[in-house]
């Protein structure tokens, strides 16, 4: 083929291309998410579920794209998870937000979003590495679990610091912890857990455990839990350690029902009763992810798959699949 016909063909092919991509862009004036949540009863998720909607909207109104969202409760299982899944791609969601119910078991939910060609931004429970180098259009929106449970630790090490007495307080130079842990499976409960301790020890703090229980995050576990170790030390605890706010709340529910005063209890989300309950005095800190950013970054990051565009960005993504949205602590 001669020199002249090559770029004559080259020409058209980038014509075509020109025209298809033009068309596409024109296409999409309208996208539609499905979103599904493990449990909607849980705090924290409520808390970025509704930031989700506010979000949403306000990229509605920049972008001029309609955005229709879809957000179903998974009430913890899986296999309605998968169901829901299976309902949005035949409803032509354009891009799926997952909040994993078994962060161990998402192979279903990937297969499915493949062979429809649908991408995934999993957040909040994240899936084991394996999963996410399946396809490069699996994302995961979430919190650094490590730096969370390190402003935790690093919160009380400050305090101690300035005023060991306010921790420290029976003065006998130990300080006796309780600690609440979340769902044994979560990411998030061995990390912060194993971190928040280990920043105590490193810090100086002279901490000696209690003792210890899973409430899987549930206010009412713990306050049940926290019941029951005032009952068998009593006198004996100053400081309980929680792997989340509403657990802390437990805690603190317990402590007004025996009547206990002057034990620290430090949390994890801010949420909005977690905020409420450090405002008034009842919760000494938490350490709160930035749900606005949270958020955004799951609804911006879904619509720029929506409509095939590169992430934005304000999000920067870690090995071009996570993005670790920013927390500080938030102390009385
Ligand atoms: C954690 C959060 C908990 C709970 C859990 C659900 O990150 O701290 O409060 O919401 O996620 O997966």
């Amino acid at each position: 083929m001669s020199g002249r016909k090559i770029a004559w063909l080259l020409l058209v092919c980038l014509f075509l291309t020109g025209c298809q991509r033009a068309q596409k862009e024109e296409e999409k004036t309208s996208i539609r998410i499905g979103i599904s949540l493990y449990r909607g009863d849980d705090t924290f998720i409520n808390n970025i579920r509704s930031v989700i909607e506010e979000k949403a909207k306000e990229y509605e109104r920049e972008s001029g794209i309609k955005v229709t969202l879809d957000i179903q409760d998974a009430k913890g299982s899986q296999n309605t998870q998968n169901n829901q899944v299976e309902r949005f791609i035949s409803l032509g969601c354009d891009v799926l937000c997952i909040n994993p119910v078994d962060r161990m078991d998402v192979s279903v939910i990937i297969d499915r979003a493949m062979t429809a060609g649908v991408p995934v931004v999993f957040f909040n429970r994240q899936p084991v590495e394996e999963d996410m180098n399946r396809w490069d259009k699996l994302y995961y929106i979430g919190v650094d679990a490590r730096e969370t449970a390190i402003l935790q630790g690093q919160m009380v090490v400050d305090l101690y610091g300035e005023q060991p007495w306010a921790v420290d307080r029976n003065e006998d130079g130990v300080v006796s912890y309780v600690l609440l842990e979340g769902e044994s499976s979560h990411q998030d409960s061995l990390i912060r857990t194993e971190w928040s301790i280990q920043t105590l020890k490193d810090g100086g703090v002279p901490i000696e455990k209690i003792t210890g229980g899973i409430a899987n995050w549930e206010r009412s576990q713990a306050s049940a839990l926290m019941e029951q170790w005032l009952d068998a030390y009593p006198d004996t605890i100053e400081l309980v350690v929680s792997n989340n706010d509403d657990m802390a709340l437990g805690a603190i529910d317990a402590l007004e029902r025996a009547k206990v005063t002057g034990v620290n209890v430090v949390g994890i989300d801010g949420t909005t009763p977690g905020i409420e309950a450090l405002e008034s005095g009842k919760l000494l800190g938490t350490v709160s992810a930035n749900k606005e950013i949270y958020g955004s970054a799951i609804v911006d990051l879904a619509a720029s798959c929506a409509l095939g565009e590169e992430c934005p960005e304000e999000y920067p993504l870690t090995d071009g699949v996570y993005y670790w949205t920013p927390q500080e602590i938030l102390i009385q």
